[in-house]
């Protein structure tokens, strides 16, 4: 394991996510944590992120300096290379030279371990206002910018390396280079990390987990719970069975995927629960969003929890015992929930496939480790199909929070049929991977005049909201192309009787949300 101590930066997940890149396991850890602990994990190197703080600011995050003397490879970047400086007896000063952005650095010492066969001259992304003017002793400076004099140095003997710019960043243009160069040849690592040894590592972990008993997984139709799903069907086989509960608030086609095609692909045990009705009583004449929300998520737990007693009962006749339940997380959530750092209720997110809170099942959690594109590639390596392993993000209440008012089953089956062809034209347009999303909304509660064929037409509007995004936290609106519009439009009105208008969402997020519910 490489470990990423976090100095507060946006950086560090993105940094753990280069290192994989090249292959090799990396985690993130705090900046609180002691060195013991940090030492205690046994990394293989160790890299330190840059920071939002000057090291002269009040509050600064430290480093205690015996993680230099543990023999253990280490990197500083930015805020971290700053620390390291001034730990191992450089100096740092606050110069003025403040450097933001795009920057040329010099490299002088070509044939570095960090810089070799690099161009003297590149472009890196730079973001400090303090400089580290002379390196400790027994460091030699291998590259330089017009405003500093110490832009990387490096000390082979102690395996200690430090650079003043982001190489994480797309803007550095030869940044994978220089950190694929710190692991392979500072740190001597192998790139040993592939989709193949993920799955493995984690089918043996699961059968040492699980044993003999049973394990219950709640399939949404997302990529997450999906691989999951496959990957512990692949540990323990038919000792799993999965529960997809159908609330009727699908896309056209996605229930057949999980159905058939995931269950073809898998051979996984699939209990199928369909509660479309039992849904739509229970929302009648619901229009407030968060209201609409909390029915769908009490009726899932309602109906999931139902299914799995059912599930337990059946087992225990067969004198077995359902022990597991198996559940998609993902590294994102356990660095966030680890951080503490507790984000704004906007939107009562999370609350379809929730869990109940008085829980009596061992949580299975096979992708804890992962990022989202590195899920995508464990489904790929476990055969599942494209539709599912690059699917879009898609809420858990489903089309119910993209029909504004009352949800019926009339305006469910017209947001259907828009929304299929609003993502036929998307993709046939080669634009899936451009776009993060495009929620297609029913504004169930406003009409318009139009006028079809020789008559008058009363209908709803549709609004298509395509949006890119890295992670949804912020988005921006897509300016996608308009042959593309003008096809989704006509399409739309012209096969979706009830739908007279089509409208487009320019909000970028915030201040909008991506859904509009
Ligand atoms: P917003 O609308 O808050 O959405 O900008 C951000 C991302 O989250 C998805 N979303 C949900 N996902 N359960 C989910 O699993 C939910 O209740 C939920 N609501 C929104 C949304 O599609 C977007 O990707």
């Amino acid at each position: 394991t490489v470990l990423v101590v976090d100095f507060g930066a946006q950086y560090a997940q993105l940094i753990a996510r280069r290192v994989r890149e090249a292959r090799i396991y990396s985690e993130v850890v705090p900046s609180t944590m002691p060195v013991a602990e940090i030492l205690a994990k046994k990394p293989k190197a160790v890299i330190l992120s840059g920071g939002p703080s000057s090291v002269y600011a009040e509050d600064a995050p430290s480093l205690d300096g015996s993680l230099f003397e543990a023999g253990v490879p280490v990197l500083g970047l930015c805020y971290g290379f700053q620390l390291m400086a001034q730990s191992l007896g450089g100096s740092v000063a606050n110069t003025g030279s403040r450097e933001y952005g795009r920057t040329d650095l010099n490299v002088s010492k070509p044939g570095s371990t960090l810089f070799e066969g690099t161009p003297s001259r590149q472009q890196v992304w730079m973001s400090h206002g303090d400089a580290c003017s002379e390196a400790p002793a027994g460091f030699t400076v291998t590259a330089s910018t017009d405003m500093v004099p110490v832009a990387a140095f490096e000390n082979d003997e102690r395996r200690l390396y430090g650079v003043q710019y982001h190489p994480e960043v797309m803007h550095t243009t030869h940044g994978q280079q220089v950190l694929e160069h710190f692991l392979y040849r500072g740190a001597g690592l192998a790139p040993t990390w592939t989709t193949e040894s993920i799955v493995d590592e984690q089918v043996e972990a699961i059968r040492r987990q699980v044993g003999s008993k049973r394990a219950i997984c709640g399939l949404s139709g997302g990529v997450d719970s999906a691989v999951a799903a496959a990957l512990v069907h692949k540990a323990i086989g038919t000792q799993l069975t999965c529960v997809y509960v159908d609330h009727g608030l699908m896309r056209k086609g996605e229930t057949e995927q999980v159905e058939k095609d995931f269950v073809a692909a898998t051979g996984v045990q699939l209990k199928v629960v369909d509660a479309s009705e039992r849904f739509l009583s229970a929302l009648a004449g619901a229009t407030d969003p968060e209201q609409k929300r909390k029915i769908i998520g009490r009726e899932f737990i309602r109906v999931f929890e139902q299914a799995q007693a059912e599930l337990v009962a059946e087992a225990g006749a067969a004198g077995e015992d359902v022990a597991f339940l198996v559940q998609g997380t993902l590294y994102p959530d356990v660095v966030e929930s680890g951080g503490g750092t507790g984000a704004a209720n906007i939107k009562s997110h999370h609350n379809v496939g929730g869990l109940p809170e008085d829980l009596e099942f061992e949580l299975v959690e096979p992708l804890r480790q992962l990022f989202k594109d590195e899920v995508r590639m464990v489904g790929q390596e476990l055969g599942l199909p494209e539709e599912i392993v690059q699917r879009q993000p898609f809420p858990g209440p489903g089309l119910g929070i993209r029909i504004i008012g009352e949800v019926t089953r009339e305006r469910l089956d017209l947001l259907r049929e828009a929304d299929v062809i609003a993502r036929e034209e998307l993709t046939a347009a080669g634009l899936d991977r451009e776009i993060w999303q495009c929620p297609v909304v029913l504004l169930g509660d406003v009409r318009s005049v139009g006028v079809q064929g020789d008559g008058r037409t009363y209908g709803h509007p549709v609004v298509l909201r395509p949006v890119s995004s890295e992670d949804a936290m912020t988005a921006d609106w897509s300016r996608l192309p308009y042959d593309v519009l003008a096809r989704i439009s006509t399409r739309i009105t012209n096969e979706v009787s009830g739908v007279n208008r089509v409208a487009l969402d320019i909000t970028s997020k915030p201040p909008g949300t991506i859904e509009w519910e």
